[in-house]
């Protein structure tokens, strides 16, 4: 028991939950004492030396004494590397098949340091040893993998027991990573161990709590010889450990930067992608799966709550948003609307006709949103639980009994969504959420958590999955648990209600999450450091390609003070999901609770939010296309720039729009660090000339927003027509920007129109391609204003 388990268990000591949760612990342990191989000694392997290598199409295979390593390029660019005979699939992360291969990328033959792929985009060499190296085409090195290394059981394999391997690489000295999922400490991640394993902290978070719901092993290394992004397609227990390098500035003392990774089992397989961030990101949705399109209401605000506790409260809290002209998209109901925490009931009391609710909501243009919990209570008598018996449904141990585990509605059983079976049968209890009404899902507990006193929140190591009918245990099927259960979902609602795009979104997940949804922070806590971990949350998931997430405004626990919600509330109203909830003990959220100065800021963050509606929703289109996240970096497009690289409290929303969030109390003005070119303060008009810092002015009433010169920004105008805000460019530069809209929430091409813009004398022009039956009313700003140098 270490500390952190020691203040779990006092804290639960004396409530019935408290007793229940010992027991699970217990019983946890207990399961995976029987149910574990036992480690014997190991001994340890490396590949040894090179013997030879044999073309394939698309790379080859390099033979060692005591090991294989297949090196693949894909169509797109993509490079596979697979030691001891890997393959790419199966996989989770895979979109459908794995990728073609690129019939151009070939083996070169045997030179004195080993052998190399050559590909377009990428070159990997191999050495005799076994280390390979991933290079531009230029010939600068990226990455250098060492020789892998392996510990196997030491008189030979034991089933169950597969080996455990560790991979180490050097970086370039200033490097930087980005990644590894959502990471409190991030978005950059400094030198530090990061474990591969989702996890619930039990309780609020704050950095550098580590780690969280959703992890990946996907990292983003961006360094000025140029990008790469690397995937571990492993999903076991792992970690992986940063050492940022140091440059010596000319001195010649140099340290490279350093990671580790280290898994306890499953298959030493990676995936390379070199190139500019943006050409990464799309080579990684083509690899692991575009981002699904949120339904255009999903982009507006919504309003979540554990412990509204009655319909009443409901329309309540949604006629206080109405009477005070204030846009709400949606709101979430939490498992206080269960009935007795059970998932897919109702609490019939307390919310005794939730779809008259939800149509009287949907006539003012809010959808409701449910919890869906994976923990099905285990009582006979329960529809779901028995019916989840006679499918076969729950997780069992493995001596074939169903593995148990504490949650909200006591003790539970798990469905086992890595069998496809499970997943065709938990997605028909949806029906019974859009028979009450709801638009759209939200995932939780999916880690999956099983409350525990003391050890590891979730369910044994040893207990069985079907991991689509290879069968495994939990040690490999933990991380895919929440993401498999987003498939689940997902395929039920395309088939529910072929005609309208699901909204889901999941607090765990892993690798392709994105495919079916997007996340949440999870518990963040009420805080100034929560708030800053709000931010790095959503950007580290962007560069992972999930790019739908955003924070609980306000922070989930306790009651944050006016300044804190409302700095929490600005910076939100520019992430993808803008959502205020809390926990069942927390103080209000409700923007009208903190006074009228607060809510005036935060109608006006409200109404900038429903103004950018086209502009969002073109982030949408272009992040399922691109896979580009709406939030970015500010070095996306300048990734040679190392300041930028080390700015972490700003972003770029889409091309157009620099968001720098207030993240400290008592600030009114900031210092913004530029990209380079034009831009301009779009409260003042005021240009300023990147790169460079600046300080701009952050009062109260709004947070600082930095256009691009050239931008073509759709908005909402006044008369609640989508039209054009263009933003000068410089002389002799062009700038453009592009609108996709569309009139539903199906499936229906949408719209494309692009703009390009530059300077004709003193005029802005405007060039369009695209279709021209709808004409924009056009704003253009920043013509006339004098320019400041930083
Ligand atoms: C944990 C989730 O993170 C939180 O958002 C939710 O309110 C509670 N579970 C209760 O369902």
């Amino acid at each position: 028991m270490d500390a952190r388990d020691l203040v779990r268990s006092v804290k639960v000591i004396g409530s019935a939950r408290g007793r229940r949760t010992v027991r699970a612990a217990w019983r946890r342990e207990r399961v995976d004492a029987a149910g574990l191989p036992r480690s014997g000694p190991e001994r340890a392997r490396v590949p040894g030396l090179a013997e030879g290598a044999e073309p394939q199409p698309g790379g080859g295979v390099v033979r060692f004494a005591r090991s294989s390593l297949r090196v693949r390029v894909a169509a797109g660019g993509a490079v596979f590397c697979g030691w001891d005979g890997a393959t790419p699939e199966p996989s989770y992360a895979l979109a459908g098949s794995c990728p073609e291969v690129d019939q151009r990328a070939f083996l070169e033959p045997d030179t004195e340091d080993g052998w190399r792929v050559v590909s377009e985009r990428v070159t990997v060499t191999v050495s005799r040893h076994g280390a390979v190296a991933v290079r531009t085409p230029g010939g600068v090195v990226l990455r250098r993998e060492l020789p892998p290394r392996w510990w196997e059981p030491a008189a030979g394999p034991v089933e169950g027991a597969p080996p455990r391997w560790t991979q180490r690489s050097v970086v370039a000295p200033d490097a930087r990573c980005f990644g590894l999922g959502g990471r409190s400490a991030g978005p950059r991640l400094r030198s530090g161990t990061y474990r591969l394993w989702n996890t619930d902290p039990g309780g609020a978070f704050e950095p550098p709590d580590d780690p969280l719901y959703l992890t990946m092993p996907v990292q983003l290394v961006v360094a000025d010889a140029g990008s790469h992004l690397i995937f571990h397609d492993n999903t076991w227990d792992g970690a992986v450990t940063l050492r940022e390098g140091v440059e010596g500035e000319g001195s010649g003392h140099d340290r490279p930067g350093r990671c580790e990774v280290r898994m306890e089992g499953g298959p030493l397989r990676y995936w390379v992608i070199v190139g500019t961030p943006a050409r990464v990101l799309h080579s990684w949705a083509q690899l692991t799966g575009a981002p699904a399109l949120p339904p255009p209401w999903a982009l507006g605000y919504h309003h979540a709550r554990w412990g509204f506790g009655s319909e009443r409260e409901v329309r309540r809290v949604v006629a206080g948003y109405l009477e005070r002209g204030l846009p709400l998209s949606a709101v979430h109901l939490d498992i206080d609307h269960y009935d007795g925490h059970r998932v897919f009931t109702v609490d019939r009391e307390r919310f005794p006709d939730l779809p008259r609710l939800a149509a009287d909501l949907a006539d003012d243009g809010v959808r409701l949103v449910s919890i869906v919990d994976p923990a099905v209570k285990a009582e006979p008598g329960d529809p779901v639980y028995d019916a989840g018996v006679a499918a076969g449904a729950f997780v069992r141990d493995g001596s074939g009994r169903e593995v148990r585990g504490e949650v909200w509605p006591g003790e539970s059983a798990f469905p086992d969504f890595t069998d496809p079976r499970v997943r065709a049968w938990w997605g028909e209890w949806y029906a019974e959420r859009l028979a009450q009404g709801f638009a759209g899902v939200w995932h939780d507990m999916n880690e999956p958590v099983s409350f525990a006193a003391f050890g590891d929140p979730t369910l044994p190591l040893s207990a069985r999955h079907a991991l689509e009918g290879r069968g495994g245990d939990h040690r490999e099927a933990h991380n895919v648990y929440g993401l498999a259960m987003a498939r689940a979902g997902y395929e039920a609602l395309r088939e529910l209600r072929p005609e309208q795009r699901p909204f889901l979104f999941s607090r765990s997940g892993w690798a392709g999450l994105q495919r079916y949804g997007g996340t949440w922070s999870g518990d963040v806590s009420t805080g100034w450091p929560g708030l800053r971990a709000s931010l790095a949350l959503v950007l580290g998931l962007g560069l992972c390609g999930v790019p739908y997430s955003g924070p609980d405004v306000g922070g989930f626990t306790g009651s944050p003070s006016p300044e804190l919600y409302l700095r929490w509330f600005q910076l939100a109203s520019y992430l993808p999901l803008f959502r205020t909830h809390a926990a069942i003990t927390a103080g209000r959220r409700e923007p009208w609770e903190f006074g009228p100065e607060v809510l005036e800021h935060a109608r006006a963050a409200l109404h900038e939010r429903q103004r950018l509606a086209p502009y969002f929703l073109t982030l949408a289109h272009l992040a399922h296309r691109t896979g580009a996240p709406y939030v970015r970096p500010l070095w996306w497009r300048w990734p040679r720039d190392r300041a930028l690289r080390d700015c972490e409290d700003a972003f770029l929303l889409g091309d157009s729009l620099l968001v720098a969030p207030v993240l400290e109390p008592g600030v009114r003005q900031r210092t913004v660090r530029l990209p380079r070119g034009r831009w301009y303060d779009q409260a003042t008009g005021q240009a300023y000339e990147g790169p460079g810092r600046i300080v701009v002015d952050a009062p109260l009433s709004r947070v600082p927003v930095l256009v691009r010169a050239g931008s073509v920004v759709p908005v909402v105008g006044e008369r609640g027509e989508t039209e054009l805000e263009v933003w000068a460019p410089m002389v002799g530069r062009t700038g453009g920007g592009v609108l996709i809209s569309e009139t539903g929430d199906g499936w229906e091409e949408p719209t494309e129109v692009r703009f390009t813009t530059r300077m004709r004398g003193e005029r802005v022009a405007v060039e369009r391609e695209g279709p021209e039956d709808v004409k924009y009313a056009m704003r253009v700003r920043g013509e006339a204003v004098g320019l400041v140098t930083p």
